[in-house]
């Protein structure tokens, strides 16, 4: 069964789930062979067989079909987590730029100031001057 939403990678799984399917049937046969002629005819033998491998199939696509989910998850997962990051580093720098910028700011305020103190001593002198030349 194919959905709109499947993807590139759960296809890529699935081909890499066809090659692993491929080695544990060779497998599984190796050991019925040598187990098989007990009682039981060959056809019935070949019928289980492909039963159970119905089954190994069925294990398989729902496996597939775990695997595929769980990647979307832990994808969006990640991506959440990601941009809950990108917020917080944006944040941080913005904190810090304003805190910077403030500093800047209160160094103006204080060089102003500086400047009208000496202003006003510079008054202050030239009146004091002013009335020792005068007296
Ligand atoms: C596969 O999944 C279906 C439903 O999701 C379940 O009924 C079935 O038992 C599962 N098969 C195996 C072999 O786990």
């Amino acid at each position: 069964m194919e959905s709109g939403g499947t993807s590139g990678m759960a296809k890529r799984m699935k081909v890499s789930v066809c090659l692993l399917l491929f080695c544990s049937s060779r497998q599984y046969y190796g050991e019925t062979d040598t187990k098989g002629e007990e009682n039981e005819p060959s056809a019935s033998n070949s019928e289980q067989v492909e039963i159970e491998i119905a089954h190994v199939l069925e294990k398989i696509n729902n496996f597939t079909q775990m695997v595929s989910e769980l990647l979307e998850s832990g994808k969006s997962m990640l991506k959440e987590l990601s941009n809950d990051f990108e917020e917080r580093m944006i944040l941080l720098h913005k904190e810090q730029m304003e805190k910077w910028q403030e500093e800047i700011k209160e160094l103006r305020t204080l060089d102003a100031a500086n400047e009208d103190i000496d202003a006003l001593l510079q008054n202050a002198k030239y009146l004091l001057q002013n009335i020792h030349g005068g007296s």
